[in-house]
């Protein structure tokens, strides 16, 4: 038996963000345990097996006897599980608002009556909303502007009401959007969806073009969680994380996307938009707290979704629902 780190457990573990953070935590040498319902897929992790200290759980996170079943044991918890963009959710309000909001005040139960002693929250900087300020930390007022981010917000402030008898720390991350290759890939994310358009269609169609967007590489995402884990509870207790590296303009990254994948056939299609959401956020906190520094650029995402594309690993990449989750959702019609 290989000697471990401790036991985690992810929720929403087999989507885009868990399908790097979980091999990346078997190699650190965590067990890691998921409760996911697996909607974009079940084969994620078909490589790994309980010898690798892999548990993968099909569950949902609405049901308190799975959570007891995935928190038995178990040292840490991230949650990710989620209806994760504003589309899927607004499809279904009444499903969305049952996994991203109710099943928080199960989770935080479940937690009360497990061994847990950490968790960490994957909020999101969509909950600040438009602002005008160039910088936007973690004290800025949030205007979340749809029900997805209404509900990451109130599940926040759920967290920071809880009454939490068993010690239990908390952590709340607010991602940027997420961007690169991944096993589970969405292609429904600002640089994501500009190369694989670029790629299939030799087309950008930029809406507009000036608004700012944060953006994380997701194998930077994966050592966000990996060092909240590592990190000493003190510096982790009650605290707001943003985590995002570079702000960039859409117009920008659709450059950034003709240049590395270096086709000049490749053509940028300006079209007004109506959706002038802008934001900057500022991510000094976690740099200066956790020692975070991101590794990976725009372009290492463009560049390795390229790659993957050329390798063939990436098939109908405009209209696969699997990378697309309003497409996978219309599909499912889940309860
Ligand atoms: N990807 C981003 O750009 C980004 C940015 C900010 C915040 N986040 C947050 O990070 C988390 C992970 O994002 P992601 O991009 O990996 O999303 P994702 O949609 O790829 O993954 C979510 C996972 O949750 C699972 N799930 C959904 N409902 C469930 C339920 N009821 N029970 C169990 N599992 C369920 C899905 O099967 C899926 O595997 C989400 O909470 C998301 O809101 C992501």
């Amino acid at each position: 038996m290989r000697e471990s780190k401790g036991t985690v457990a992810i929720t929403g573990g087999g989507g885009y963000v868990g399908s790097v953070l979980v091999p990346d935590l078997l190699d650190a040498g965590y067990r890691v345990k998921v409760l996911d319902l697996f909607l974009y897929g079940d084969k994620i992790f078909d490589r790994y097996s309980s010898e690798d200290g892999l548990v993968c759980i099909k569950g949902d996170v609405r049901d308190p006897s799975a959570l007891d079943d995935v928190f038995f044991g178990t040292d840490a918890v991230i949650h990710l599980a989620c209806i994760s963009n504003d589309p899927s959710f607004e499809l279904n309000p009444a499903l969305g608002k049952s996994i991203n909001l109710d099943a928080f005040g199960l989770i935080l139960d479940a937690l009360e009556r497990s061994s847990v002693r950490r968790f960490i929250y994957a909020s999101s900087s969509s909950v600040y909303g438009l602002r005008g300020e160039l910088d936007v930390t973690e004290k800025s007022p949030t205007t979340p502007l749809t029900d997805y981010s209404r509900f990451k917000l109130e599940c926040e402030y759920k967290l920071q009401e809880w009454n939490n008898s068993t010690g239990v720390i908390w952590t709340i991350v607010r991602p940027a959007t997420v961007c690169g290759y991944a096993r589970r890939l969405r292609l429904d994310l600002t640089v994501n969806i500009l190369t694989i358009h670029a790629l299939e269609n030799q087309k950008i169609k930029i809406f507009g073009g000036k608004q700012l967007r944060p953006n994380i590489h997701i194998n930077d995402m994966s050592r966000v969680y990996r060092l909240l884990l590592d990190a000493d509870k003190e510096s982790l207790r009650r605290q707001v994380f943003n985590a995002g590296y570079q702000n960039d303009t859409v117009e920008n990254i659709a450059m950034k996307v003709k240049t590395v994948i270096g086709d000049e056939k490749i053509e940028l299609e300006y079209v007004p938009s109506a959706d002038t959401r802008s934001y900057h956020v500022n991510s000094e906190k976690i740099k200066c707290q956790l020692g975070f520094e991101a590794q990976c650029t725009i372009e290492d995402a463009i560049r390795g979704l390229t790659d993957a594309y050329r390798q063939g690993l990436i098939q109908d990449g405009l209209e696969n629902p699997l990378y697309h989750n309003i497409k996978r959702m219309q599909e499912l019609v889940l309860q």
